[in-house]
Formats: C-alpha cells, sequence, structure tokens
C-alpha cells in the first residue's frame, strides 16, 4: 500500500507507533520499523539529552529502516531542555519528529534546518491547521477515543477525520481507536493516509514493558476505560483500577477546585512507570484506549503489521470490491 505517509517517511506501510512514555523505548520502536511501519522513541522518558542520544543508537543498532522521535510538550512540572534533546535527535541522524502536547512552532526553526520531518499530532482540526501552517510536514489526528490525552473538545473519529481530511492539505494519519485491518481500511475511507496505534502497540511481545500490563489490555473490554483531569484541562484517558479511582474520589469531592497537587501522587507522568515497567497495577494511573476491547492476543510487531495489511489487502479486495461486483 503506497500513500503519501508511506512515501513521506519512506516506510513500507502506513502504520505508525505513537510515543509512549515510560514504554517508547528502542526495542519497541525498532521492532514496529522491522516491520515496516514507523517506530518512535519517546523522548522524555530518556532522562536527558544524552540518555536520548545513547537510546537512538541503540535502536540505530537494532534496525536499518527509519525510525522516529516523539517530543511531547505538556505541562509539566520542570521544563525539559527541548533544544537539547532537539540537538541530540539532530546528532543521532533521525530523521523524523512527532510532536505533541502543545505546538512545536518556536522548534520549527532547528528542525527544518536539520532536514528533519515533523509529525504533530493534536486533536482538534484548528490545531492541525496551525500544524499546517507552521510547516509541519503531517498530523496525526487523534480522536477522543484514544489512549493518553484526548484534548478537550471531545470529537470522535468518525466526524474528526473527515473533518481533518476537508480542511487539510498535508496528508495525516488517524490515531486512536486503530488496532486492525479494519481500522486501516476506515481511516483511509475517512480520507487519512495511514494510522497511529498507541495501545494496540502495548499488547505486543516486542514492547519493553511488563507482562501483566499486556494481559490487563487482553483481559479489558471497551467499558474499561476512564477520564480523569478534565478541571486541570489536561484530560487522560487511562485504564481503570485503584489509582484511577482514588483519583477520581479525589475530583468529586474537591468539585474542581482540585490542582495537580491533590493527585500528582497517583498520575502517569510520575508514577506509570510502577505500573508499565514494574506491572504493580494499581500503583498509578496509566494511559489506554478504549480500542482494548478490539485487542485478544499478544503477537510480535512483525506479526501484528503483517497481519493488519493482509486483513486490509482482503477487506478491499473481497467485501469492497465484492460487493461492487455483485451491484
Ligand atoms: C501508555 C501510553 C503512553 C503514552 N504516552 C504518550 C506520550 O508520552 N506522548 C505522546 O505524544 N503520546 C502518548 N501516548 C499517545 C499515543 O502516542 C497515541 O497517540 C494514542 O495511544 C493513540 O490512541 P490508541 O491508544 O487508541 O491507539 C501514549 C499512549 C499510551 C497508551
Amino acid at each position: 500500500m503506497k500513500t503519501r505517509i508511506t512515501e513521506l517517511f519512506g516506510i513500507h506501510h502506513p502504520i505508525i507507533q505513537g510515543g509512549m512514555h515510560h514504554v517508547g523505548y528502542a526495542e519497541l520502536a525498532a521492532a514496529v520499523s522491522n516491520a515496516g511501519g514507523l517506530g518512535m522513541i519517546t523522548g522524555l522518558t530518556q532522562p536527558t539529552p544524552e540518555d536520548l542520544s545513547r537510546e537512538i543508537a541503540r535502536c540505530a543498532e537494532m534496525t536499518d529502516r527509519p525510525f522516529g522521535v516523539n517530543l511531547t510538550f505538556l505541562p509539566s512540572f520542570k521544563a525539559p531542555p527541548y533544544p537539547d534533546y532537539i540537538q541530540a535527535i539532530v546528532d543521532g541522524g533521525v530523521k523524523v519528529v512527532e510532536t505533541a502536547g502543545r505546538s512545536p512552532e518556536q522548534y520549527m526553526p532547528q528542525l527544518k534546518a536539520a532536514g528533519i520531518k515533523v509529525i504533530h499530532k493534536c486533536t482538534s482540526v484548528r490545531h492541525a491547521l496551525k500544524a499546517e501552517k507552521i510547516g509541519c510536514d503531517a498530523v496525526s489526528v487523534d480522536g477522543f477515543e484514544c489512549g493518553g490525552h484526548p484534548g478537550e473538545d471531545d470529537i470522535p473519529n468518525f466526524i474528526l477525520l473527515p473533518r481533518a481530511a476537508e480542511e487539510l492539505t498535508i496528508p495525516f494519519v488517524a490515531s486512536g481507536g486503530m488496532a486492525d485491518g479494519r481500522s486501516l481500511v476506515a481511516a483511509m475511507a475517512l480520507g487519512a493516509d495511514g494510522m497511529n496505534m498507541g495501545t494496540r502497540f502495548l499488547a505486543t511481545t516486542d514492547a519493553p514493558i511488563h507482562d501483566n500490563v499486556k494481559q490487563a489490555i487482553v483481559d479489558a473490554d471497551e467499558l474499561q476505560t476512564r477520564l480523569i483531569m478534565r478541571n486541570l484541562r489536561n484530560t487522560e484517558r487511562v485504564m481503570n483500577n485503584a489509582a484511577v479511582e482514588e483519583i477520581i474520589r479525589i475530583e468529586n469531592v474537591k468539585a474542581g477546585t482540585e490542582t495537580i497537587d491533590d493527585i500528582r501522587h497517583l498520575v502517569t507522568g510520575v508514577k506509570g512507570r510502577l505500573v508499565l515497567q514494574e506491572g504493580k497495577m494499581d500503583e498509578a494511573a496509566w494511559s489506554c484506549g478504549m480500542v482494548a476491547g478490539l485487542i485478544h492476543d499478544i503477537p510480535s510487531c512483525e506479526e501484528l503489521v503483517g497481519r493488519i495489511m493482509d486483513e486490509a489487502d482482503s477487506i478491499i479486495r473481497q467485501r469492497l470490491l465484492g460487493s461492487l461486483a455483485m451491484a
């Protein structure tokens, strides 16, 4: 399948692995890229720019295919040295950066001067248009169903993707709720040039996270996620657990007066590592999409991507072209 996204990034299949804090290490990024997609190291999971340089070098040893680095600009307790992280990306020879959280506008000159292609992940048409205006090469359009931060507009992908298609000139991928060949064909029918997945890649043998997390995704259905931090306008979709129930209890008691300090000890950015790396499933909130309901196994990235492409092919040839032939 050739799309504007496969051409832009020089990849075989229009499938991207979104940056994931405490997950996006070299092992996963390299496995996705080796499977023909675009793997992504999560920049800020590396504590310093020097650590990111080492992680990029490790990834380059594991794959000779293109891979990218995610840079997330979120309200954080202490702003990381973004220009130094970008320098590590440039020096490491990485040619794709996924930005997210806030507009990457102030860093575009540094990224573009190094010939880096920028795909900005955002949750609204207006932010996608802004990304196009400031020179991003592509956008990843993240619907309300996504794992992680769905923004504050609450527009699901069945509306958001065709709206993005109506307005954008640059290519975009569908993100949020994507799991299989059905998702890919649907995303393309709605105007996208490929898809971005987070949660589905967590439940793979290559994801360097605890087996308890992978099993929790397989066991969950589509009803198990919750939205936290709504009043802080930093909404996050997470898998329900004891920590999340405690966050929601605090939010209900504080009724809009809560601050991040009230829940800091339970949130992903700070404590998510305990769940994702150590498998202590009730210690903290961890990002997870509604798409957990469509995830029933733990394949390798190679198997997963191959299966998605085969399924997409047969849906197009048999189901779609087949129904045309019957007409
Ligand atoms: C465990 C986890 C951690 C994530 N961390 C980040 C992150 O650090 N930065 C970011 O831009 N997106 C992050 N995301 C969002 C994903 O990159 C992707 O946009 C999202 O998972 C897509 O929705 P899906 O889970 O339905 O596939 C995270 C998602 C998950 C599941």
